[in-house]
């Protein structure tokens, strides 16, 4: 596999968000562990890193395995103190950004609207887009979360024209950091509706394309079962992307 390079077939994709965790130190450890394990040459890699550790991971980081900011502005440059635009993390070197993580969605209050805006914007900046999307326990016990996954893909496929460049990810809200996995079956029947969403609301080589991955709180322990269902093709992983477990993950298709 080419580094760097964004697949557009649906070869297993896993990504580490490292979210606003690590030093130097200790992401430098990472990274060794990372570029000297044996890693399933049939998996796509990404580590997510906190901005100002964009430069350091990817200079660090082994050519096979990419990069990816955790969010990014909607326009190019200007002023907007404290964000950071897709042109500044391509310059760092890195081809990815995480967008609408439900942290961001709700710690930091950001919108379907603007979530899109920046998928566009990050989209026309020839940058790759991990795009979140998920329930809250409240919704999944309402019975919405269809609802709710298909107004924040709608959302988002409305910003998209090229999906090659698109992988998305299926992160339950009360699954993520929590402990709680969704089952296999949680997450294949998630996976399944999502992908017959983008059959009927894209196209049909999208929906046959695209990655969706599952994220909320994958470990090396479910990592097999849960990477052995049709429609997950890969995970996004928090907590366990900061340590050696990660590797089990990466190989979970192995
Ligand atoms: P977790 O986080 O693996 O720690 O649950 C997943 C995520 O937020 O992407």
């Amino acid at each position: 596999m080419a580094p760097h390079s964004i697949m557009s077939s649906r070869t297993f994709f896993v990504g580490g968000n490292w979210k606003m965790n690590g030093d130097k130190k200790s992401l430098g450890d990472l990274i060794t562990t990372l570029n000297t394990a044996s890693l399933h040459d049939e998996t796509e890699v990404v580590c997510g890193a906190p901005t100002v550790y964009l430069d350091f991971a990817r200079s660090n980081l082994d050519a096979r395995i990419g990069v990816a900011a955790q969010n990014c502005y909607k326009v190019a440059k200007g002023a907007f103190t404290g964000e950071i635009s897709p042109a500044m993390i391509k310059d760092c070197g890195v081809e990815w950004v995480i967008l609408g993580h439900s942290e961001r969605r709700h710690v930091f209050g950001e919108s379907d609207e603007l979530i899109g805006q920046k998928v566009a914007h990050a989209l026309e900046s020839d940058l790759g887009v991990i795009a979140c999307i998920g329930e809250k326990l409240e919704e999944r016990e309402a019975g919405t979360t269809e609802e709710v996954v298909y107004a924040q893909t709608q959302a988002i496929a409305d910003n998209v024209k090229d999906w090659s460049k698109v992988v998305l990810a299926y992160e339950p809200v009360w699954a993520i950091g929590t402990g709680k996995t969704a089952s296999p079956e949680q997450a294949q029947e998630v996976h399944e509706k999502l992908r017959e969403w983008i059959r009927a609301n894209v196209s049909e080589a999208v929906a046959d394309s695209v990655r969706i991955i599952y994220g909320g709180s994958v470990t090396g322990a479910n990592c097999k079962e849960l990477g052995s269902q049709n429609d997950v093709d890969g995970f996004l992983v928090g907590g366990a992307s900061l340590k050696p477990e990660f590797v089990d993950i990466i190989n979970a298709r192995a």
